[in-house]
């Protein structure tokens, strides 16, 4: 058995007694979740009076302004408008949505716009975040929109990729998959991991950061076969760092990220460690999948599905039955950009296929894939440590994406 059963069983001591009502004011701050059962779910996460057993958090609001299948959302709270796209497992295609969030926690539909296949991801870029940039899993596909009226999206730009050599994995990389995109600390450069053509793929946004316009540049090659899908970057003692989490080959690539000229960026690889760190081998049949920095810099976050590693209390009070959950892997990043794997946790269920982090850096906010479920993780800001949890919530369908509004 592997090492996070320790953790596993200091959960299992933990009493559950049927907590109180929720409640419904929703000033303890809220959560927006996306789900494949065509639904953007506001949820309220403070405010539980409940004094033993895991708070079930309470919805605010529902909206299907995001159309069928809502694989990701991004939120422009300065503006108060949250961005989303609908992936379209069902019917195939793809849709841009815009919504205003309003101050009691409902969503209002502004704009649904038909976009490339498979929609994914969305970053927020140029000048006053009036541009959003999104991957294509399924279509092989770039896009750039303006949202400077976010009731009208207006496409910019597709670009449609094409495999160049054959892949090493032909199963899952039968074309290109953008993964996701990513804006660079200096917010000029969007960087698409792409997990069918084990490349990052990058883009300058005009203007220097401040137009709506992306120029492409040459890619950087990821180790052959990793299937790269998500990266988060940190700066530390005047470095920038970048970390590619894999999801085919379950690793994190380390690079060092320097911007020799005006308008280049480049990457140094440093070192390729499994999704566990260098000192615990990685499961054969792991899916590495998202990573967060915390608001510190101090520590690195990665979630890894298909694992089960952890049998933790049901959320359900009356319910006996211990439920399998995938793994948290919590490391200390130094200043020399490398990471230490300092704990692993419960995620909260099977398959956190993306999570957040709160700004205090006392919460995350977890998505459980194939249990349909939401988990808040507790995390101490100071020592960095996760474990535990602060609220749950089961909804009717599959968990794509889960943000803090703040
Ligand atoms: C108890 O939890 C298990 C595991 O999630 C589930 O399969 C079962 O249906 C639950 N039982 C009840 C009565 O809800």
């Amino acid at each position: 058995m592997l090492g996070p059963m320790l953790t596993a069983t200091s959960l299992l001591g933990m009493a559950h007694i049927a907590s109180a009502a929720a409640v419904s004011s929703t000033t303890g701050g809220t959560i927006f979740v996306s789900s494949y059962n065509s639904k953007v779910t506001t949820l309220n996460i403070g405010g539980s009076s409940s004094k033993s057993g895991v708070p079930k958090l309470s919805t605010v609001a529902e909206s299907t302004g995001c159309g069928e299948s809502p694989s990701w959302l991004t939120l422009d709270k300065p503006k108060g408008l949250l961005y989303c796209v609908d992936e379209n497992i069902v019917t195939g295609g793809g849709n841009l949505a815009s919504l205003r969030t309003k101050a009691d926690g409902s969503l209002e539909a502004l704009n649904l716009v038909k976009c490339a296949v498979g929609p994914v991801s969305i970053a927020l870029y140029g000048k006053d975040n009036h541009g959003l940039a999104v991957a294509h899993y399924g279509g092989s596909a770039f896009s750039t929109w303006d949202a400077t009226d976010p009731a009208h999206l207006v496409n910019i730009q597709t670009e449609t990729f094409k495999m160049t050599k054959p892949p090493a994995d032909p199963p899952r990389q039968p074309a290109p998959r953008p993964h996701e995109t990513y804006l660079d600390p200096t917010n000029k450069f969007i960087v698409v991991p792409d997990l069918g053509t084990d490349e990052l793929r990058l883009y300058a946004i005009g203007g220097d950061g401040a137009s709506l316009t992306t120029t492409k540049l040459d890619s950087v090659a990821a180790p052959a076969g990793s299937g790269p899908r998500h990266v988060a970057f940190v700066k530390r003692a005047g470095r920038t760092f970048m970390y590619l989490v894999t999801e085919l080959s379950s690793q994190i690539v380390g690079y060092e990220v320097t911007y020799p000229a005006a308008g280049k960026i480049a990457f140094k690889q440093l070192w390729v460690m499994g999704a566990h760190g260098w000192d615990k081998p990685t499961p054969k049949q792991a899916y590495a999948s998202e990573i967060v920095i915390s608001p510190d810099s101090r520590f690195a976050i990665v979630s890894s599905r298909n694992e089960n590693s952890f049998k933790i209390p049901n959320f359900d009070p009356t319910n006996s039955t211990q439920l399998q959950s995938d793994p948290l892997i919590n490391f200390r990043i130094d200043d020399g950009g490398g990471l230490t794997a300092i704990q692993e946790v419960a995620a909260g269920g099977s398959y956190p296929r993306q999570f957040s982090i709160n700004k205090a850096g006392t919460l995350l906010g977890v998505g459980l894939q194939l249990d349909n479920r939401v988990a808040l993780v507790k995390r101490d800001p100071a020592s960095g440590k996760l474990g535990g949890f602060a609220g749950y919530a089961q909804l009717g369908g599959q968990i794509t994406s889960v943000i803090f509004n703040e």
